[in-house]
């Protein structure tokens, strides 16, 4: 089936996100969509699964004009969706999510659970995922929700697949099963519309890729008559200055120290120490309990024995208020469950953890608020209409950079920030690297957790590799290397023996 869109029109209050896009998708194709944070991707996406009306344009499926007024009718026409932000209810099941809207019905017209239980059990297995159908989504982690989300898509059966970065919390291993389904989507003349920012995925598996910038697209071109660099140019209509600004600054006192941290089941001895003017990196495998750890050093989990002392001083960790009262945040990768308040404005949520900053004698100062708010969004280039707007209606991107601007604002003397470039454009990587090293020259003290591999090295003064929940390594800058990283976090680094 082709897919066509002709002349699509869409404002918000404020933006124009979309203007005047056309857009053809042949069938049996891979057609990957590329853009900066707020070009417009999501939100073209939106109109042709339903979940947006356009202004004006219209869309085509082999040539036939079509309403897609809701997701059931784009699923009815052939099309169906998975969406960046996800979209969980945390109370229902893994089953109950899969059949949402389409549970198969007995012959008394109630709901045939039997059906579900043996149809998800099915599913399951055939994609060998371990977890059980009456399981409560809220208990997976967020790569299984991803992996969950993937599957519905794909077992609806849809003609066209939106996938709306789909790797960005998945495993290598669920990258690599995802990639083989597209391939075999694809040669059942399947197609699918795939949204990333990661380039060597985007090479890896487009066949054609359409770069939109600001609301209007750039160019369609088949892959092979394109190469990364080239890509990244036309996203952000200028030449991007491609190293990391890493710069030495003055090292000083020891600001966090976390020494045989455990949590039983989670990890194990877990120490680390990050010194003012230092960033240093976590690295390890999907599951390696990086980030587990630094929610149990944040105060959002409990930890079982241990210890975590702040400017030297011995803290608790046992609750989010007072990791932030002794001036210590985090960067959850998960921000929808920790980072923002969708339904709250920009102004709302970045001023949020930093109230105090503006009450004086039981009197808030407004003014202040709002310039201190003004400056940090615009330091960091958020995107938005007003500093009303709901974070809600920001892009994905521009969501990640509101919760860095609430933390940045809140003045901290440690950041954990876990996978904080996720989400965001290549242009806006190095923005949010550049304000690292401010806030590393300005003598703060940063711990960064990243699956990706060229960011850590590019940005850490040490890296700890972490395994099965627990640290297998340190390296020091000299000895960086991709090799030397992954043969830690597999474990292979550990176990070999040298027969000399
Ligand atoms: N519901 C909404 N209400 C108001 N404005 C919106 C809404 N959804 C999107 N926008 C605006 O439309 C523009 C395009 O956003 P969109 O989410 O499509 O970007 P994107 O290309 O998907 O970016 P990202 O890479 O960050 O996900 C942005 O300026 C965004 O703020
Ligand atoms: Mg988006």
């Amino acid at each position: 089936m082709e897919l066509q869109v002709l002349h699509i029109e869409k404002s918000f209050p404020g933006v124009k996100a979309l203007d005047g896009i056309n857009f053809t998708v042949k069938e049996g194709t891979v057609h990957v969509l590329c853009g900066e944070n707020g070009a417009g991707k999501s939100t073209l996406m939106k109109i042709i699964n339903g979940i947006y009306s356009a202004d004006s344009g219209e869309i085509r499926i082999d040539g036939k004009p079509v309403e897609i007024r809701n997701p059931m009718q784009a699923r009815a026409l052939g099309i169906s969706m998975i969406f960046q932000e996800l979209n969980y209810i945390p109370e229902i099941s893994v089953e109950e999510n899969l059949f949402v809207g389409r549970l198969p019905k007995n012959k008394v017209g109630g709901v045939d659970w039997k059906a579900v239980r043996k149809q998800t059990r099915e599913l399951l297995d055939r994609e060998q995922l371990p977890y059980s159908p009456q399981q409560k989504v809220k208990n997976l982690s967020v790569s299984d929700i991803q992996m969950l989300e993937i599957l519905k898509a794909i077992s609806y059966d849809s003609d066209i697949i939106i996938m709306d970065e789909p790797t960005s919390a998945i495993t290598h291993t669920e990258v690599e099963t995802l990639f083989k389904k597209i391939h075999e989507l694809k040669a059942r003349g399947k197609s699918i519309i795939y949204i990333s920012h990661k380039m060597d995925e985007i090479f890896r598996i487009a066949d054609e890729i359409t770069i939109l910038r600001d609301g209007q697209v750039v160019e369609t071109r088949a892959k092979d008559d394109l190469d990364i660099e080239t890509v990244i140019s036309l996203m952000v209509g200028r030449k991007l200055d491609a190293t990391y600004p890493k710069e030495s600054v003055p090292i000083g006192q020891t600001l966090l120290e976390v020494e045989n941290l455990c949590s039983e089941r989670l990890f194990k001895n877990v120490s680390f120490s990050a010194r003012a003017g230092e960033i240093i990196g976590f690295s390890g495998l999907m599951g390696a309990g990086r980030t587990e750890v630094m929610c149990s050093v944040f105060g959002l989990d409990s930890h079982d024995s241990g210890s975590i002392r702040i400017r030297g001083k011995e803290v608790k960790a046992s609750g989010v208020q007072e990791s932030i009262t002794n001036k210590l945040v985090m960067l959850s990768e998960d921000r929808k469950r920790y980072g923002i308040i969708p339904i709250r404005s920009v102004r709302e949520n970045v001023s949020l953890s930093s109230l105090k900053q503006f009450f004086r004698k039981g009197r808030l100062y407004a003014r202040q608020e709002d310039a201190a708010v003004e400056k940090v969004c615009a330091s960091m280039n958020v995107k938005t209409p007003s500093l009303d707007t709901v974070v809600e209606a920001l892009s994905g991107g521009n969501q990640q950079k509101v919760v860095l601007a609430k933390w940045m604002l809140s003045d901290p003397d440690v950041l954990i920030l876990d996978e904080p470039t996720r989400g965001i454009d290549v242009g806006a990587k190095f923005e949010i690297y550049k304000l690292m090293m401010d806030l590393a020259r300005m003598g703060k003290a940063i711990v960064m957790v990243s699956s990706e591999l060229p960011e850590l090295i590019g940005m850490c003064d040490r890296i700890y590799v972490m395994a099965n929940g627990a640290v297998a390594g340190e390296l020091e800058r000299k000895d960086y290397s991709q090799e030397a990283i992954m043969r830690l976090a597999t474990g292979v680094g550990s176990e070999r023996v040298d027969h000399v």
